[in-house]
C-alpha cells in the first residue's frame, strides 16, 4: 500500500525504545529453513514486507510458514518445488539467497533475477561463479537462472574477489550439505553471517570461522529443525542514534549488541554525543548542536555500514561544520541527498562522495523516498526540521523498519502514517 509519513519536526526525543530483530539476518535464516527437516522457530522476527515476501516464497516451495506474535514457525518437510516465480523473486533482493538453499535441498533450482532497492547495478556473478565451483551447472537464459547438481554439490575452495554478503550466504547454504569441505576466503564478516552460521550449526551443520575472513564448511548429511533468536538490527539502532543526535535528545536504545555498532559509535562520539552502553542497552545524549562528523567511508563489516550512511548523513545535515561521506559499496546510494536538500540541507554529491555543509535549520517540505535506508534518512531529518514534512515512498521503509512511526512516537516524536 502506498502511504506517507507526516512529521511535525522540532520535538526533543526522550525515553527508551527497543530495537527490532535484524531484517538482514531474518531473510537468509528464512531461506536456510528450506534445508531443515522438521519444525523451526525464529524468535524476534520483525514484521516487515520483505519477511512476508520470504514467507510467500517458502509457502510456494511447499513449506508451512506462519507468524505467532514476534516468532515465525516454519515446517519444511513438504518442500516440493525447486523454482520460484518471477513475481516473488522481484519483491526483494534477498530472494537470491533461496538459490543456494533450494539447489542444495532439491539438486536443482530455477529462478529469475532478484528485485530490491535500486542502488546501482547489483550483479550476482560472484554467487553464480561460486555455485559452479561447488559443482552446479548454471545456465542463464531469457532472464532465468537454472542450476543443476543432479549428483549433488561437492566441497571446494572458493576465493571471493569481494566479501559479498549475499554471495557468502549463498555459498554457506549450498555447501552446508555438500559432499566434503568448502573453504571460503575473503568471506563477508557481517554479524548476520555469524547469525546464519550459528543457526545452521545448532541444526547440525559444521561451519567454522564465521565472522572471520575464512569460513570452513564441513558438509553434513542432514539438518534438523531448531529454535533460534534473531540478532538485533544494528541499522535500526544506528537510525535511532541518528534521530537522537539530530534532535539534540537524550534517549535509551534497548536490545543492542554494542560490538555490532563498533564503527558507528565513534562517529557520534566525535561529533559530541555522550554514549554509554551497558547490558545490551545504549544511552545516547546528544549536544544541542552536533559538531562535524569525521570522514565516513562505507566499507564491508567491520567498517562503517553502507546501510547506515543515509540516516547518519541526515544527522550531519545540521552539524556545526562540514562532513564528508564516501560510498564505496554501491554506485547510486545518495538518492536521499535530493530530499535532504529540499529540507534545506547543503549537500554536494560528486560521483561517490557527498560533502555535507551543516546548516543551522531545516524546514519541513514534501519529499519522496526512493529506497529503504534513504527513507529512514529523510524521516530522521524531518524530525529536526521546523514545521511539517510529508514523506512519500513509505513502502520502501516498511521493507526494513517495523512500525517505525509507533517507535518514534513512543519517543515523543510527532509522526503520523497516512
Ligand atoms: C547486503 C544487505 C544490504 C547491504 C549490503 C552491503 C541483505 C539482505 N542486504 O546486500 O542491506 O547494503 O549487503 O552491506 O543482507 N557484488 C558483485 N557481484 C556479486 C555480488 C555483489 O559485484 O555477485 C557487489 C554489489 O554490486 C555491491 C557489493 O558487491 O557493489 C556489495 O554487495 P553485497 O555484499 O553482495 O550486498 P547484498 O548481499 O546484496
Amino acid at each position: 500500500m502506498v502511504s506517507r509519513f507526516v512529521v511535525c519536526g522540532g520535538n526533543k526525543l526522550s525515553g527508551s525504545a527497543e530495537v527490532q530483530g535484524s531484517k538482514n539476518s531474518a531473510l537468509p535464516l528464512l531461506a536456510a529453513t528450506v534445508l531443515l527437516n522438521g519444525e523451526s522457530v525464529l524468535y524476534n522476527c520483525p514484521d516487515l514486507s520483505d519477511v512476508d515476501a520470504s514467507m510467500r516464497i517458502l509457502r510456494y516451495l511447499g513449506c508451512e510458514a506462519k507468524r505467532e506474535g514476534s516468532a515465525l514457525v516454519i515446517k519444511s518437510s513438504g518442500v516440493c518445488r525447486d523454482d520460484i516465480p518471477d513475481c516473488l523473486m522481484r519483491e526483494m533482493r534477498s530472494s537470491i539467497v533461496f538459490l543456494g538453499a533450494v539447489l542444495s535441498r532439491c539438486g536443482r533450482a530455477a529462478m529469475t533475477f532478484p528485485g530490491g532497492c535500486e542502488l546501482g547495478p547489483r550483479p550476482i556473478d560472484l554467487h553464480l561463479k561460486a555455485l559452479r565451483t561447488l559443482g552446479a551447472e548454471v545456465v542463464e537464459r531469457h532472464g532465468v537462472i537454472e542450476c543443476n547438481a543432479r549428483n549433488g554439490l561437492r566441497g571446494a575452495k572458493i576465493a571471493l574477489s569481494f566479501p559479498s554478503v549475499g554471495a557468502t550466504e549463498n555459498i554457506i547454504l549450498a555447501a552446508v550439505t555438500a559432499d566434503g569441505t568448502t573453504t571460503v576466503t575473503n568471506a563477508a564478516r557481517e554479524p548476520e553471517i555469524t547469525d546464519l552460521c550459528e543457526f545452521l550449526n545448532s541444526a547440525g551443520a559444521r561451519i567454522y570461522g564465521a565472522g572471520e575472513g575464512v569460513i570452513v564448511i564441513d558438509g553434513v548429511e542432514s539438518l534438523s529443525g531448531v529454535n533460534h533468536t534473531i540478532i538485533p538490527d544494528r541499522i535500526v539502532a544506528a537510525t535511532l542514534m541518528s534521530a537522537a543526535a539530530v534532535t539534540g535528545s537524550d534517549i535509551e536504545i534497548e536490545g543492542i549488541i554494542q560490538a555490532h555498532l563498533g564503527s558507528i559509535i565513534p562517529i557520534f562520539e566525535e561529533s559530541g554525543c555522550d554514549i554509554k552502553c551497558e547490558c545490551g542497552s545504549m544511552r545516547v545524549k546528544a549536544p544541542e548542536r552536533l559538531g562535524a562528523m569525521p570522514y565516513i567511508r562505507t566499507m564491508p563489516y567491520p567498517g562503517f555500514p553502507t546501510d547506515a550512511q543515509p540516516p547518519v548523513m541526515a544527522a550531519a545535515a545540521l552539524c556545526d561544520g562540514t562532513s564528508v561521506f564516501a560510498e564505496s559499496i554501491f554506485e547510486n546510494r545518495f538518492k536521499h541527498a535530493d530530499g535532504l536538500i529540499r529540507l534545506g540541507a547543503d549537500i554536494k554529491v560528486e560521483n561517490k562522495v557527498a560533502v555535507v555543509k551543516g546548516v543551522k535549520s531545516l524546514y519541513g517540505a514534501r519529499i519522496e523516498a526512493q529506497d529503504l535506508r534513504g527513507a529512514a534518512g529523510l524521516i530522521v531529518a524531518a524530525l529536526a526540521a521546523e514545521g511539517k514534512s510529508e514523506i512519500g515512498g513509505i513502502e520502501y521503509l516498511e521493507r526494513g523498519y517495523e512500525n517505525f512511526e509507533i517507535l518514534l512516537s513512543s519517543l515523543g516524536a510527532e509522526v503520523l502514517k497516512v
